[in-house]
């Protein structure tokens, strides 16, 4: 198990935190103290210094995987660890469980806990981002007969069948809205506000925090802000965000989020959590299986039953990589992937980049449509063409108002070649539709 973190409290200690880790990459890799030195924004296009960093990720050459949305792989040294723990776990098996276990979850707790700059209590581990969602949505207990809902073409399809379905169970309504497109920062604060007062029936709204379709990222702390003046309680699916940007429960300001530690932190596959702020526990019911002993805490809000121990035990690494690499270091080399594919493609008549150049408003990923090809089959069909003729690995996503569209998600170990061979099969494509 990895160090024990203390209990600090936010933002600061957090930021010192991340600061550290980028000396802590160059020096155990020896890198150069230079490298330190320069800004996250120059570092963002040091292709040497990325090149470096990609040698820690066994991916696979055959493909440009721009399709990282899905979960982030672990890094090699995460997933030297994990295999350690699996090994252990497998040898050691109910003893290790029933006598170790508690210890090493409470020093990963007090981890998740720091990292995510919550308190102690309000946070438990989950196996996904949708585990903790639906533990959220499905227990939101404020709910009367002839309230609504509220959510939006941009959420994750079975978030909005979680609120669809808490809506019924509740006999309220459901406000479904469409995000407009194109769209611009303060659009989105006005837009939800007119959407809220406009329906004042809205007791719960679902936010996303960067949309898996667009890869919009939502001002979720304004629109938090705007909808508690309401009376609104707000649950934020910050599934894609954790990671691959800097926030923490304070930046995204609402009282419930689920997060994932699988995507962005690079944590094994099946790890998640659910985050309630500690006055608003009661808001959200037990979980159906909870235990009576649990019933006053977060642990009765999800009950995962047997947890894949290993997977629990990796997490700390997986963020020690994380701060290796530096929070802002990563956000910036994302977004700086994401201009370079972007920006070379404006010239291409009817391609429509569906996230705002605001960079309060996307970060890594974007997604793109061929004007009038809009339907699943045209973004299959191109998504297919651009693998088979190109080796660029991308997904179609559909449920945009406007229509489906291609998603582009660049990774740390992708290169700015990548973006540019992305952008150039585009521009050949564009001649051929
Ligand atoms: C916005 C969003 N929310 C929730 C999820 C669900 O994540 P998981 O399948 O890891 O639970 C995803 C997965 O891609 C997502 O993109």
């Amino acid at each position: 198990m990895n160090q024990q973190t203390p209990q600090f409290s936010r933002r600061t200690a957090l930021k010192t935190v991340a600061a550290a880790g980028i000396a802590g990459l160059s020096a155990s890799k020896g890198r150069t103290m230079e490298a330190d030195n320069k800004t996250a924004m120059t570092l963002a296009a040091d292709e040497n210094h990325w090149a470096s960093i990609a040698k820690d990720f066994d991916v696979n050459p055959d493909i440009i995987n721009l399709e990282n949305g899905y979960w982030g792989i672990m890094s090699r040294p995460v997933l030297a660890k994990y295999l350690d723990y699996v090994q252990r776990v497998n040898r050691d098996s109910s003893y290790y469980a029933r006598r170790e276990y508690g210890k090493d979850l409470a020093t990963v707790m007090r981890r998740v806990e720091h990292e995510l700059g919550a308190n102690k209590g309000e946070v438990v581990l989950t196996r996904n981002a949708t585990e903790a969602l639906q533990g959220l949505i499905g227990g939101y207990n404020r709910l009367q007969a002839g309230d609504a809902v509220m959510f939006a073409d941009l959420d994750y399809y079975s978030m909005i069948s979680a609120m669809k379905t808490l809506a019924a169970r509740e006999q309220c309504k459901v406000v479904n809205l469409a995000i407009p497109e194109p769209t611009s920062h303060d659009g989105l604060l006005e837009f939800y506000s007119d959407a809220l007062k406009n329906n004042p029936n809205v007791r719960l709204l679902l936010l996303t925090h960067i949309g898996h379709r667009t890869g919009l990222m939502m001002p979720v702390k304004a629109i938090t802000a705007i909808a508690r003046k309401m009376g609104v309680d707000v649950i934020v699916d910050a599934a894609h965000s954790f990671g691959q940007v800097d926030v923490d429960v304070d930046d995204i300001g609402a009282d419930f989020i689920g997060f994932n530690l699988h995507k962005w932190i690079g944590a094994p596959l099946g790890v998640g959590a659910m985050y309630i702020r500690q006055n608003r526990l009661e808001t959200i019911a037990p979980n159906l299986s909870a235990e009576e002993d649990e019933k006053d805490s977060i642990q009765g809000r999800v009950h995962t039953g047997t947890m894949n121990f290993a997977a629990v035990m990796a997490i700390p690494d997986a963020f020690d990589y994380h701060l290796k690499i530096g929070k802002q270091n990563k956000e910036t080399r994302l977004r700086y992937l994401r201009d370079q594919w972007v920006n070379k493609v404006r010239d291409i008549k009817g391609l429509e980049i569906l996230t705002p150049d605001d960079a309060r408003l996307h970060a890594g990923i974007t997604s793109f449509r061929f004007a009038g090809k809009t339907s699943v089959a045209d973004n299959k069909a191109i998504v297919e063409q651009l693998l088979h003729t190109n080796n660029i690995f991308t997904t179609h996503r559909d449920g945009v108002a406007k229509g489906a569209c291609v998603r582009v998600t660049p990774s740390i170990y992708n290169s700015a070649q990548d973006c540019q061979k992305l952008a150039n099969a585009l521009h050949r494509m564009h001649t051929t539709l």
